[in-house]
């Protein structure tokens, strides 16, 4: 089952609140709190695509377990003062998510602040009122170190949270075995789920009787690293995990615009590289970024592994290049050397929170006012995600 469906029929805890159960309006938010590097980090994540097998050793925290027993804490407070909430439906899930913000290590600005809630939305509230509560919630986080400590003291969360990094360490938490071939005879192979957002969109029943491996938070397939001459990403890395990693911000200097362009919030926290490439929408954006940059990918079955080019994957719409027993281990791309430019680009009805009508990448390689190599990428305009392979090569040697 989903976290939600735990939460409120096995829980009992109706705070949280059902929408559209497609990831799109924020109701269900909830905070996912693990160790990552030895520091306690939380992220809003949206509990009706959420497996309750991605929450393995993980602290879940519903709006109930950022409630003070007899006053409201200061986001639900400030909610209140700028008449932030009228029906009151969305109001848990703006409320969780700004609770993510103050345990966030982001700037606490008012741009930030509003950024938090990007994955929700109010039918009733003008957004204004919202935005008001937002930039006063950022007020109070002025002038703050650790995150977690500072929420505490100042009592905007309650004070358990200073002792969930203990509790979570003392958790033997991760499946660390490898992903093994499916048992012979097995009647039904398993669905491999990473963050889930596709799949619970999609197959929310099937799913529910499914046999599942989750892959989410298996170490070897996580990470973004260099290797040589070689960006290396586990197909479990999400978009926000590409975010906060230093190499890969380094390479694309426009990586945070980039990634604004795609999803929300507490989406981009669940979804998964692999998962999007195995999707294989004709407009997926992780799809399209690393086509241009002619990303391989190692899949492997358990027992024997092949190199595929992510441009040789997409046979026909959703037609992949990959056995049922596969899955994506591995996923890496050169470090392009010397004078190279890349740029990616979305073009959709909004720009937030919307797919792509199109979208497109490309990544040159200069040798003076040369084209030395070429990468184009462009979704939305065929069946599959494409690699521009004509394109590219006929940019090679031009001015
Ligand atoms: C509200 C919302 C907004 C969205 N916005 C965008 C957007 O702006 N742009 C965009 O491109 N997408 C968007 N998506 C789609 C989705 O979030 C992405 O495609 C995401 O990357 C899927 O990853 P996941 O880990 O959640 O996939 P999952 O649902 O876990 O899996 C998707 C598929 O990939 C397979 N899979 C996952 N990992 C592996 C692996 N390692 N090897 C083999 N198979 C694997 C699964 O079996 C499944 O078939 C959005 C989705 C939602 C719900
Ligand atoms: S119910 Fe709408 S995002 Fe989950
Ligand atoms: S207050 Fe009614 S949906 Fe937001």
């Amino acid at each position: 089952m989903v976290i939600l469906d735990f939460i409120r029929y096995q829980q009992h805890l109706m705070g949280t609140k059902i929408g559209c159960r497609e990831g799109d309006c924020g109701a269900c938010t909830i905070l996912v709190g693990e160790i990552v590097n030895n520091e306690l980090r939380y992220e809003s994540m949206t509990s009706c695509l959420m497996p309750i097998g991605n929450a393995h050793g993980k602290h879940i925290v519903s709006i109930e377990g950022i409630n003070f027993p007899d006053t409201l804490n200061p986001v639900q407070q400030a909610m209140a003062d700028c008449g932030a909430t009228q029906c009151g439906f969305c109001t848990p899930g703006f409320v969780v998510s700004l609770a993510g913000f103050c345990l966030s290590d982001v700037a606490p600005t008012k741009e930030n602040a509003i950024a938090a809630i990007d994955g929700n939305i109010c039918r009733c509230t003008g957004y204004k009122s919202i935005e008001k509560a937002a930039a006063l919630v950022a007020e109070k986080l002025q002038g703050r170190k650790n995150a977690v400590d500072f929420a505490t003291e100042q009592k905007i969360l309650p004070a358990y949270f200073s002792g969930i990094q203990k509790r979570l360490e003392e958790i033997i938490s991760t499946e660390t075995k490898s992903l093994l071939p499916d048992p012979a005879g097995m009647k039904e192979r398993p669905h491999i789920v990473g963050g889930g957002t596709d799949l619970y969109v999609q197959k929310h029943e099937e799913m529910t009787h499914a046999p599942i491996r989750f892959i989410f938070d298996h170490p070897e397939l996580n990470g973004v690293y260099k290797e040589g001459n070689k960006c290396i990403i586990g197909p479990s890395a999400t978009v926000s995990d590409l975010k906060h990693a230093d190499l890969f911000n380094k390479l694309f200097p426009e990586f945070q615009h980039y990634a604004k362009l795609i999803s929300s919030t507490p989406i981009r926290n669940m979804a998964t590289i692999a998962g999007n490439f195995i999707n294989a929408s004709p407009i997926g954006d992780f799809t399209i970024f690393f086509l241009a940059l002619d990303a391989q990918l190692m899949l492997s079955d358990g027992t024997t592994k092949r190199e595929l080019p992510l441009r040789k994957l997409y046979k026909g719409y959703k037609t992949l290049d990959k056995k049922p027993g596969e899955h994506i281990e591995q996923i890496w791309f050169e470090i392009p050397a010397g004078n190279t430019h890349f740029h990616f680009e979305k073009v959709s009805k909004r720009m937030h929170l919307d797919i792509a009508s199109v979208n497109s990448a490309i990544q040159l390689k200069m040798k003076g006012d040369i084209i030395e190599q070429a990468g184009l990428s462009a979704g939305g305009v065929g069946p599959v995600p494409l690699y521009l392979e004509k394109t590219s090569e006929f940019l090679k040697g031009k001015k």
